[in-house]
């Protein structure tokens, strides 16, 4: 089974990260596949709505850390983050994302492109950067506190303290909250009534409520900068040793 599913039905395109054994840790592949995803979408007549899900137990561990000590070695974060990322801020077409479980990293800065997010009650946003040795990125920087507010950006960006579902909720990230069962239900009943409007008026309607993706671009590439610095990092690859000897 692929670590990425892309399924189409009708005007809704479900890209799904699929590495359940991982918690769906984002690989260079997978990044490359939901990149593929996303693009393609965008010129599909068809698809008027996409939503991003994971698999049970888990929405993204975030970047595979295995990967980011590769990362680190060669000096470059990997062309497919970028194009995964690139891709997210310029997608045109509404983004719905199902959550549940660990959201972690990249998994909760995802959601901050996103224009509806169904959370289940046991969904927990992280973003564990700074621990990490690492900086945010995927343009949360800039989206979080716009979105959240600074002070509670700072809690969740720089001190890390996560969120549960609720939480992000009253911080106004999540739409709703429903039980675990019915997440990806709930996702897509909303995929599917933004996809029964007239989709030309939903189009216009998001491009003006997001205005131009340049500005949210241009930071994802500036923090992408600064992070291939803090990979190479003493705190980054202390921290990251740390992770893959936990257990051994
Ligand atoms: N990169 C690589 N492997 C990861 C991973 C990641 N980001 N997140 C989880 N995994 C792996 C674990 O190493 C473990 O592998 P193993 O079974 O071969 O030992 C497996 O996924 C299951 O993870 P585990 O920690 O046992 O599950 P959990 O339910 O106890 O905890 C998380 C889930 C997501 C809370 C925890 O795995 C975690 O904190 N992961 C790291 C998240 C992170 O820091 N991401 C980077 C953000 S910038």
């Amino acid at each position: 089974m692929p670590d990425i599913l892309i399924t189409d039905d009708g005007p809704i395109r479900t890209i799904r990260m699929n590495r359940p054994d991982k918690k769906n840790a984002l690989t260079l592949p997978m990044y490359e596949a939901m990149a593929a995803a996303i693009e393609e979408a965008g010129a599909r007549a068809a698809t008027r709505c996409l939503m991003i899900a994971g698999a049970p137990s888990a929405f993204c561990a975030g970047n595979d850390i295995g990967d980011f000590v590769g990362a680190s070695r060669s000096g470059a974060l990997g062309a497919p983050v970028l194009r995964f990322l690139h891709a997210l801020a310029r997608c045109e077409k509404p983004l719905v994302a199902a959550v549940q479980g660990a959201a972690v990293g990249v998994g909760t800065t995802m959601l901050l492109h996103c224009d509806h997010v169904v959370a289940a009650t046991d969904a927990h946003l992280a973003t564990p950067f700074v621990a990490l040795g690492l900086l945010p990125e995927a343009g949360s920087s800039l989206l979080a506190p716009r979105l959240m507010g600074q002070a509670r950006a700072f809690s969740l960006l720089v001190m890390g303290e996560p969120l549960t579902a609720e939480a992000a909720k009253q911080a106004g990230i999540v739409n709703t909250v429903v039980p675990v069962a019915e997440v990806d239900a709930r996702a897509l009943a909303a995929a599917r009534a933004i996809a029964a409007l007239p989709p030309q008026a939903v189009l216009a309607s998001r491009r003006l409520m997001r205005g131009s993706p340049d500005e949210i671009v241009a930071r994802i590439d500036a923090e992408a900068e600064a992070f291939k610095e803090r990979l190479s990092s003493p705190e980054a690859q202390a921290a990251f040793a740390a992770f893959l000897a936990r257990k051994r």
